[in-house]
């Protein structure tokens, strides 16, 4: 809910348990008052007086004894009129100069059309007009209130009003200055193989960065932050999170300056980012999702699922049953005939696995990373009489047919890169990446070319499956179609239109289900999810590095958005062995599937596959609907466990893992978590029933278990 009380000109953003206020002050700049438990509404101007700061300039029209910009706690950074803060934009004038000062014109309730650009469905509006009283720009910013999931979405847009072109240097989607207090930062860094792990760390003075330019969101870096108060934890505390609805190059910032405020800023990165307007032209920023939680970061986390499902992930996938997938990338690498993958088929039928998907190599000359990306025709010399007979076969067996794309790359090897060299991102010599290149996906006609080439492939075999890849990072950042003075705006021109493609493609064929991918999880953000229902969590298939990346991504990220498979051992990124139970155990808290040769398990794994399917389908809904709760934390303990719980608390089911046997540990428990306190469970595997505060203040005994074993329980309220 959003009100305005035009007296005391405050704005009151209301989620069910949070208030984001913020006014007008007497010299017209937005003032941010309150972000937080939800509050009444109050005239705060007591809360914000001007007071006064040596070394804080008094920009002109101050109407209040000291005024500075520097001083005030505002909701979107301005320039060169005495903030010293992280400004949230940069605006050159033909002159030269750089200079914003953003002043309120008026507001109404109005969503805004992002184009290209994923947003969030629903939710109320308000969107204020401000005027930069330096430029002739105007700045509308966004502010969306989900109010049950208790989030608030943020963006700007710019339009120059004045009659000359304005180039924008910077162009975050929003700022927020945060009461002052002992807060830490919270972010998800890693590496490919590695990604999302947790960390934890004091911000203190001066700006704290979450950053990627490498032209996706990265492996190394998830466009998530939080601000936790000082003795804030999982369960309980106060903290403020921060998720980028984009997938490309982009900066988060936590600045503490000598208010002891706390700048929270962010949106694309500027490192190599510009973008010129015309007279009239404007420029929309991606958005960015808010939340604050007084139940620490388990309750952030929540928060944020709820409004990635509700909000961002394709209504028509969120909550259906997900395929349970055979890729065959694991099983086959480039090594594969049709009649080796007859066999995967027909044995995935007879397992219950539902969905055939064909990985890399089934195109151009592909035997080897080192050629035709780009060449989307089917390699025939490979796959006697093409596609087809393996769609049929899929489809014959009841199965679906998968197939993998990277649309955004080619090989320099490759019919199309020499039939247009100008098409690759770059001057030659370029880096290369995976032995490829970037299309330049700035461009019109490249997109049109891969909609063209995916259509066909996707209609010819009908196809029910897109795995979408995207192998390596942006380096040389030219594009041979634009100008000199755009070329700053190639990353977010190049990202529009892969957003672009991913909605035609879905628009035309609304039955293929599409997931995402990038290395792994190279690409799994918030940008990407409104595409893609699902992205592949990881390279790393390692049962037990996998439950580490699961916990990681699950601060962000819900568990139905995670794509998990069980793969081989010894394991091909690690080579450690882990039992097979224990592997099904970890994909079964995500979107499940094999990715292995299932004919060459033991008659005893196949049973283990059919039987984990048959688990799997009973527990669905809760890994696509539940709340998730975080048990024990594999990066500070010897124990992984997560558990997911029913909305209305009849049912839950809970995962764990012991990295290493330890002798003679008998006294451990693991307590639940998000129960009904007062209601009865029964505990299916164990076979005894317990009250839901028993399990979750007294816990249950941790099972003793060999390294690398998991236990799972599935629970169900009987009273
Ligand atoms: C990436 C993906 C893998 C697989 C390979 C194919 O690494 O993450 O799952 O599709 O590409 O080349």
């Amino acid at each position: 809910m959003i009100k305005y009380h035009a007296e005391t000109r405050t704005f009151f953003l209301h989620g069910r348990t949070t208030s984001y206020v913020f006014r007008v002050c007497p010299e017209g700049d937005l003032e941010h008052i309150h972000y937080g438990k939800r509050v009444g509404e109050d005239d705060f101007s007591c809360l914000v007086p001007a007071s006064e700061l040596s070394f804080s300039p008094v920009p002109p029209g101050a109407v209040r004894q000291g005024f500075s910009l520097n001083v005030m706690a505002g909701e979107y950074g301005g320039y060169g009129q005495g903030d010293f803060r992280t400004p949230s934009a940069l605006i050159a004038r033909q002159d030269g100069e750089i200079c914003s000062r953003f002043v309120y014109r008026g507001h109404r309730f109005h969503a805004l059309d992002f184009g290209d650009l994923p947003c969030a469905r629903g939710g109320e509006t308000l969107e204020v007009e401000l005027t930069d009283l330096c430029s002739n720009v105007l700045l509308r910013l966004y502010y969306t209130v989900f109010e049950e999931e208790d989030v608030v979405c943020r963006a700007a847009e710019f339009i120059n009003a004045g009659q000359s072109a304005v180039t924008l240097r910077r162009a975050f989607s929003f700022a927020v200055d945060l009461e002052g207090g002992d807060y830490d930062v919270f972010r998800l860094a890693g590496r490919h193989l590695a990604e999302r792990t947790p960390e934890r760390t004091d911000l203190g003075h001066g700006t704290l960065e979450i950053c990627s330019m490498r032209g996706a969101s990265s492996h190394q870096m998830n466009p998530f932050g939080a601000l936790i108060a000082r003795g804030a934890g999982e369960d309980e505390g106060e903290c403020y999170g921060a998720e980028l609805l984009y997938s490309g190059s982009f900066s988060l910032r936590f600045e503490r300056g000598e208010t002891e405020r706390v700048r929270i800023s962010g949106g694309i990165d500027d490192t190599n980012f510009s973008w010129k307007l015309e007279p009239g032209e404007r420029f929309i920023t991606p958005q960015a999702a808010l939340a604050f939680s007084a139940e620490g970061l388990g309750g952030l986390s929540r928060r944020f699922h709820d409004f990635l499902r509700a909000r961002v992930i394709p209504k028509r996938d969120v909550f259906a049953p997900r395929p349970i997938v055979v890729n065959n990338w694991e099983a086959t690498y480039f090594d594969f005939t049709a009649e080796k993958l007859f066999a995967l088929i027909d044995e995935a039928a007879q397992l219950g696995v539902d969905t055939f998907v064909l990985d890399d190599g089934w195109f151009g000359k592909r035997n080897s990373d080192k050629s035709s990306l780009g060449d989307w025709t089917v390699n025939e010399e490979k796959l006697a009489g093409g596609l087809a007979p393996l769609a049929e076969r899929c489809h014959r067996r009841g199965l679906k047919f998968g197939i993998w794309f990277e649309p955004e790359m080619v090989s320099e090897d490759s019919e199309l890169f020499r039939a247009h060299p100008d098409w690759a991102i770059g001057k030659p010599p370029r880096c290369t990446g995976r032995n490829q290149y970037i299309l330049d996906f700035s461009r019109a006609d490249v997109s049109d070319y891969l909609y063209g080439r995916m259509a066909e492939i996707l209609s010819r075999y009908g196809v029910d499956y897109v795995k979408w890849d995207m192998n390596r990072h942006m380096t040389e950042f030219f594009s041979a179609a634009l100008p000199a003075d755009r070329q700053g705006e190639l990353q977010h021109r190049y990202l529009l239109n892969v957003y672009a493609l991913a909605r035609r493609l879905k628009k035309e064929f609304p039955d293929v289900f599409f997931e995402g991918c990038s290395g792994g999880g190279g690409r799994f953000d918030a940008g990407m999810l409104a595409f893609f229902p699902q992205i592949w969590t990881s390279d790393d298939t390692d049962a037990y590095e996998r439950a580490k990346i699961q916990w990681g991504t699950s601060y962000a990220y819900p568990m139905s958005a995670m794509s998990c498979h069980v793969s081989v051992c010894p394991n091909h990124q690690t080579g450690r062995i882990t039992p097979f139970s224990s592997r099904g155990a970890l994909t079964s808290l995500g979107a499940t599937g094999y990715e292995l040769d299932l004919c060459a398990l033991t008659e005893e794994e196949k049973g283990q596959v059919a039987e984990q399917i048959a688990n799997y389908k009973k527990i669905a809904r809760l890994v696509l609907e539940g709340d998730c709760y975080r048990l024990s934390d594999p990066f500070k303990s010897n124990y992984f466990a997560m558990m997911t719980v029913s909305k209305d608390k009849s049912e839950a089911y809970a995962v764990g893992m012991t990295a290493l046997a330890v002798p003679a540990d008998f006294s451990r428990r693991i307590r639940l978590k998000g129960l009904d306190g007062r209601g009865e469970y029964l505990v299916e595997e164990l076979g005894v029933k317990f009250c839901g505060a028993s399990l979750m203040n007294a816990g249950l005994p941790m099972p003793r278990l060999n390294d690398f074993s998991a236990w799972s329980l599935h629970l169900h309220r009987v009273g």
